[in-house]
């Protein structure tokens, strides 16, 4: 597991065998400039003569000087630090801390963002720090030159991404990616792949993408085994990821989701999150609670808190009745239609602990500050967004309300329940969920509600020529090994 501080810096550091293959691809000649941008303690450095390597952590910094004597290290923050350089490296290497959006923060980000302009790349405040640190780095390679970087495996998914491949596109004669299905760094949750510019100054319109099972120093990333068009890859939601599966697969998977009554989901459907309680202790009750408050039924609603919760095809009132015969917390409070506050629920409204959630953030910056925004809309069916070996669809048949760890989705178009529910579960539809939910680490299956929206959905019966039948099960349990889904590898 990575440590608190590891995670702060991004401070993961890269296999000797790994930063030598980087290497030795990038660099071309003794006399070449190099830089590594994130030196940590000097392990690229270490395998280059008089490489320039930049470092936030002073420990770290003392490392590699000690490690890669006759490298210049400069203690310092790289966006600083790349302010006052300009296009002068033959060759950029090394492996950019990773650190999320929410950490990513203050001086630096907003440097880093208005550096890689430069590149013509606008992030948005949701990017993690690696992107930037390859578009920055990108700005000071000088014509001709190129770079090879460790990246994480989010390359191949998330939209932060994008503009990174399109700047380098633009820049470089030659983009490519190598996806690594086995860990690279083995006690972190998070896969890494490779990325590879050349040709600094030229353009291309195609990422070369090259999908191994394990690392491969044999690899030569500029023979990729997947020539992709970037308009291809812009059509796929600028997705690396859904190349993964050989052509033939993918070429299936197209065809039949162009055929007749196929649809999306977004086509049928409105797909959101929950509600945010705001104190989800304060406004869920156990029906033992809610007697012993005396907060009357037609104040309370039940609700789905959990994707655990999801078991069945179907929550109806038999499960409902189940949970509350366990005395789970289940029931919402919803006030959202009461004229008047009963008596019992204004005086828990009063209560020292109503002082307590009246203070929270979510719960201040409403009026009236307990009731809960959405809490009154009725889903049609709900959707885990976090799965192991599939996701969950479950029909609403009880009237039921859900909080933000599921998906809400509400039917706009008039399809009998059942049919969205055989159209979620059909193998093309399966295949479309790997395809547009991401890995999340684990082996788990994320789905965020743009990504539920995009799924594809046979809302007719559905035929497939057994050769199409046979393409989706085969992509499906590919889909499943690169995010991990462990169960799935041992049962192939
Ligand atoms: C993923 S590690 C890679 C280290 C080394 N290149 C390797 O692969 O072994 C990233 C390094 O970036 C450093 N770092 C984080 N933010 C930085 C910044 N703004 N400027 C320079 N280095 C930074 C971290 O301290 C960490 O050592």
């Amino acid at each position: 597991m990575a440590t608190q501080r590891e995670k702060l810096f991004g401070q993961f550091f890269t296999p000797e065998e790994v930063a030598a293959y980087l290497v030795g691809w990038a660099v071309r000649s003794h006399s070449a400039r190099v830089l590594d941008p994130s030196c940590g303690d000097g392990e690229f450095l270490r395998q280059l003569r008089g490489a320039v390597g930049i470092e936030l952590c002073g420990e770290h910094a003392a490392h590699a000087s000690v490690s890669a004597p006759d490298a210049e290290v400069v203690q310092a923050d790289f966006f600083e630090w790349a302010l006052r350089q300009g296009p002068s490296f033959d060759a950029v290497v090394g492996n950019p801390p990773f650190i999320r959006y929410q950490q990513f923060n203050g001086a630096t980000r907003k440097r880093a963002l208005q550096l890689s302009r430069r590149i013509g790349c606008q992030f948005n405040g949701l990017t993690s720090s690696w992107a930037p640190f390859i578009a920055v780095s990108a700005s000071l390679v000088r014509p001709g030159g190129r770079m090879a970087f460790v990246v994480p495996a989010e390359i191949g998914h998330a939209t932060y991404a994008a503009p990174l491949v399109e700047g380098l596109c633009r820049h470089f004669a030659s983009v490519a990616v190598i996806a690594v299905r086995e860990k690279l760094f083995p006690h972190l949750s998070q896969d890494a792949w490779l990325l590879f510019a050349d040709g600094k100054g030229g353009s291309t319109d195609r990422i070369g993408l090259t999908a191994l099972e394990q690392f491969n120093p044999e690899i030569d990333p500029a023979v990729p085994a997947c020539d992709i068009s970037l308009q291809s890859w812009r059509a796929m939601g600028g997705r690396l990821r859904r190349f993964l599966i050989p052509r033939r697969l993918h070429d299936a998977y197209l065809s039949s989701v162009g055929g007749n009554g196929v649809a999306r989901l977004q086509d049928v459907a409105d797909v959101t999150i929950g509600y945010v309680s705001g104190d989800n202790d304060f406004f869920h009750f156990t029906p033992n609670a809610a007697r012993l408050y005396g907060i009357p039924g037609d104040c309370l609603r039940p609700t789905i808190r959990r994707g655990e919760q999801l078991t069945a095809d179907f929550v109806d009132d038999r499960l409902i009745d189940r949970w509350l015969a366990a005395n789970e917390q289940i029931c919402v409070l919803d006030l959202s239609t009461a004229n008047e506050l009963p008596r019992p629920v204004a005086d828990y409204l009063e209560s020292p602990r109503a002082d307590e959630a009246r203070t929270r953030y979510k719960c201040r910056v409403r009026d009236p500050w307990y009731i809960i925004p959405g809490v009154e809309k009725t889903p049609s069916a709900f959707i885990t967004c976090m799965s192991g070996r599939e996701t969950r669809l479950s029909i609403n048949r009880a009237g039921a309300v859900c909080t933000n760890s599921v998906l809400a989705v509400t039917l706009r178009r008039r399809i009998p329940q059942t049919d969205l529910l055989r159209a979620w579960q059909h193998p093309l539809s399966r295949l479309s969920q790997e395809l547009e939910g991401h890995p999340l680490g684990g082996g788990m299956l994320k789905i965020e509600p743009g990504e539920a929206r995009r799924v594809h959905l046979p809302l007719t019966p559905f035929r497939a020529s057994k050769t199409e039948e046979q393409a989706i099960t085969e992509a499906i349990k590919l889909m499943r090994r690169w995010r991990h889904y462990e169960q799935e590898v041992d049962s192939t």
